[in-house]
């Protein structure tokens, strides 16, 4: 019986003291999964499905009227789906079911899910709870009353990539979960808000830490935003974080801006399977993501 005590991680240690200090909810680790899903035929590919190279332009990119008109085709397809998603979203659904059915949903719409096979990620949509921060893969896991989820959608539709995430609440979720949820939302709407012409994009991140401080939260500053168009990730990178990243915003820039907020500590780890993304304390992380356009007096949210 001493030995086994001897072999619990460190992470088993950190879940054991905090399961009092963030709440009620279970720790979530990946378990066995379906195989990937086969798009048909007749959807476009973006490049690097053939070409195993990520291309992305060296410098923001401007869009002009046509770029945009194609931005926002693809960011309301993303958003559509998201919105569908969260209406099945319930105990007993696993995330592969979601996982399929935002594949369905996309090809249906005539779209490629971009996650799938982007960098060798195996699903078409990631799917991250609880203690998951980012990039968590579909599995057979079912959903738990008391989880939190976030589902983040990315769709290729005629040329261009839209992209939007949401974190959503399983059943009844304790009032920990509920405040971190809240404050990740708080925090989208504040960022997109200070957005327009001629601002910093370090300010995005040294409003949204200094709230989150306040607040008794912590950003995860391992994740940023970024550009995107018909490249998934581009520059500029957007720091939800303290930060002194340079550059400033202008008018048909789109970008995307995805704080990670956690109850704990600002650490994360990655998984041997390359993807999931798990706090090092086990304490849950939030999430939500829009695509915004920056417009000649303000901005723009695309996946509204
Ligand atoms: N959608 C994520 C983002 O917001 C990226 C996911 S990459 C994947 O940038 F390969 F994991 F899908
Ligand atoms: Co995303
Ligand atoms: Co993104």
């Amino acid at each position: 019986m001493k030995s086994s005590v001897g072999v619990i991680s460190s992470v088993g240690k950190f879940w054991r003291r905090n399961i009092m200090r963030f709440g009620v909810y279970e720790k979530v680790m990946p378990i066995e999964t379906t195989p990937s899903r086969i798009v048909p035929d007749h959807i476009i590919r973006p490049d690097y499905i053939s070409s195993n190279k990520v291309y992305s332009p060296k410098h923001p990119e401007i869009k002009d009227a046509e770029q945009i008109q194609g931005m926002r085709r693809s960011c309301k397809l993303a958003s559509n789906v998201l919105l569908q998603v969260e209406k099945i979203i319930k105990p007993g659904v696993t995330t592969d079911d979601i996982d399929e059915f935002v594949h369905n949903k996309t090809i249906d719409a005539g779209a490629y899910p971009s996650p799938l096979h982007y960098m060798g990620f195996p699903k078409s949509v990631c799917t991250s709870v609880n203690n998951v921060a980012v990039h968590g893969i579909p599995d057979l896991r079912p959903l738990q009353n008391g989880d939190i989820i976030n589902v983040d959608i990315t769709v290729f539709f005629k040329g261009y990539h839209g992209d939007c995430s949401k974190t959503f609440l399983v059943g009844d979720v304790d009032n920990k979960g509920l405040e971190l949820v809240g404050i990740t939302e708080e925090c989208l709407d504040m960022a997109i808000k200070l957005c327009g012409p001629g601002v910093p994009f370090c300010s995005i991140g040294n409003t949204i830490s200094k709230y989150v401080k306040r607040r008794g939260f912590t950003v995860l500053p391992a994740f940023t935003g970024h550009g995107i168009g018909s490249y998934f990730h581009g520059p500029p990178d957007i720091y939800h974080s303290l930060n002194c990243y340079p550059g400033l915003m202008k008018p048909g820039m789109t970008f995307t801006i995805e704080p990670v907020i956690s109850q704990g500590s600002e650490l994360t780890v990655i998984l041997e399977d390359g993807w999931t993304a798990v706090t090092e304390d086990s304490a849950r992380a939030a999430q939500v993501e829009h695509t915004v356009l920056i417009t000649e007096d303000g901005v723009d949210i695309l996946t509204k």
